[in-house]
Parts: C-alpha cells; sequence; structure tokens
C-alpha cells in the first residue's frame, strides 16, 4: 500500500522568521495520520529540525548534488541535508531542470546519491503546457519517469511527483480526467519495472489548495501531493493535510 504524503516546498522563500509556521503546523498535526513534510529552504532545515524536535514532521531538501563532497561551490550533498536533519529530498523539479538545465540523467544520479545518503527521494516529472497541447504528454512523461528514476529505486526510497509546468504557481490544474490519466500511466510503467509499482507513492502537485485537495486525493493513484505556495502558511496547509 502507497505511504500519503503531503509534502510542502517552500522553494527560495523563508527565514527564521518562518520557523513559527512550521510551530503552527505541528500544533495543528500533533499526531497526523499521513506522512506530512516540509521542504524549507536548506538553511532552515538545521533549526526546523530542533524546534520540530520528536514531532514526526518530516523536513527536506530541495534539491542535492550527485556527488558527496568536492569543489562543488554553493552546493549540498544529500549526506549533508541529512546531517542537518533531512529525511527527504526533491529533485528534478521542473525549476530545477529549466533554472539549471537538469537533465533527466543528472537527476536520476541525485536521486542515487539521495538514496546512498538514506534520504528519500522524491523525483519530479511533468509536461510543459506546448507538450500536452501537441498531444506529448504521456510520451514525455514516460521518457521523464524512465531515465530520471534510478533502476535501484524501491517504493521505501523513492516518491515520484507529477508536476504539470503549466500549472506550478499559476491557479491552473488539469481536470480530474487528466490527472488520473496520469497516474493511472505511471502506476502502471513503474510496475513494470519494478514489479510493485502499486507500492510507490504518486504526489499530484501543482496549484494545490486547500478548496481542491480532497478532489484531488480522491483520483485513482494519487497518494498526496506536493504543494508550493499553498505550503508557506500553516494555514493553508493544514487544510490540505486534513483532506489527505
Ligand atoms: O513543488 C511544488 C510545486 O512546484 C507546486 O507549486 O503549489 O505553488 O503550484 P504550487
Amino acid at each position: 500500500m502507497a505511504k500519503k504524503l503531503a509534502a510542502g516546498n517552500w522553494k527560495m522563500n523563508g527565514t527564521s522568521e518562518s520557523l513559527s509556521e512550521i510551530a503552527a503546523l505541528i500544533a495543528a498535526h500533533p499526531n497526523p495520520s499521513v506522512d506530512v513534510l516540509l521542504c524549507p529552504p536548506a538553511t532552515l532545515i538545521a533549526a526546523a529540525s530542533t524546534a520540530k524536535g520528536s514531532h514526526a514532521l518530516g523536513l527536506g531538501g530541495q534539491d542535492c548534488h550527485a556527488n558527496v563532497s568536492g569543489a562543488h561551490t554553493g552546493d549540498l550533498s544529500a549526506q549533508m541535508l541529512k546531517d542537518a536533519g533531512a529525511s527527504y529530498v526533491i529533485v528534478g523539479h521542473s525549476e530545477r531542470r529549466t533554472d539549471h538545465g537538469e537533465t533527466s540523467d543528472l537527476v536520476r544520479a541525485k536521486a542515487e546519491a539521495a538514496t546512498q545518503a538514506g534520504l528519500t527521494a522524491i523525483i519530479c516529472i511533468g509536461e510543459t503546457l506546448a507538450q500536452r497541447e501537441a498531444g506529448e504528454t504521456l510520451a514525455i512523461l514516460d521518457e521523464q519517469l524512465q531515465a530520471s528514476v534510478p533502476d535501484s529505486a524501491t517504493a521505501a526510497t523513492t516518491v515520484i511527483a507529477y508536476e504539470p509546468v503549466w500549472a506550478i504557481g499559476t491557479g491552473l490544474t488539469p481536470t480530474e480526467a487528466q490527472i488520473g490519466e496520469v497516474h493511472a500511466a505511471l502506476h502502471s510503467a513503474l510496475g513494470q519495472r519494478f514489479g510493485d509499482g502499486g507500492d510507490f507513492s504518486l504526489l499530484y502537485g501543482g496549484s494545490v489548495k486547500g478548496s481542491n485537495a480532497a478532489q484531488i486525493f480522491a483520483i485513482p493513484h494519487v497518494h498526496g501531493a506536493l504543494v508550493g505556495g499553498a505550503s508557506l502558511k500553516a494555514a493553508d496547509f493544514s487544510p490540505i493535510v486534513t483532506a489527505l
């Protein structure tokens, strides 16, 4: 059974003042029945880890380098994130693919590094609007999925996030049928390749908010969400956690 996961990605938002939102989220969900994860900027992970104490809230990084260490100014290894208190790391987010030219081959290497460090990798894939309008969505996603997910991936170490690029931060979401079609295809592809596709958690991401979360979570093979803007404030994220 795939685990349910409500994941928040703060992206390049948040300073130490934002730790109060983590405290508020913990107060709202003292014993969450689903896995709840926040990926703040890496600068806040250690402080967030201290602030959360023994609460089950997970913490994650938003990216990691594919190498363990070395001359890579400004980069962070998966081990460093783990040392700061992370148990997850997002890799291959469309903003990394676009802003930093990350390829699926690099994303796969990062996912392998994450797993080797003991982190769960959240591997992101998604089509652009032009690709959807050209009828290429499933082909593009399968290409990204096959190339980005390492052979060593298991449902215990890897989560897949489907994030249509055109739905991120736009207020637009695919129809329930479109999300359902993609998640069924991902489930099937992972099952064919790994034999345990039914166990991989498949997140949807892109303009998820309290008002649409329950509808999205009711779609078959949707096991949670990767939430951007609506994860910044506990008051906005909490209804999403409740809906899951
Ligand atoms: O990682 C999160 C996604 O990019 C979704 O962002 O909820 O602001 O659309 P959004």
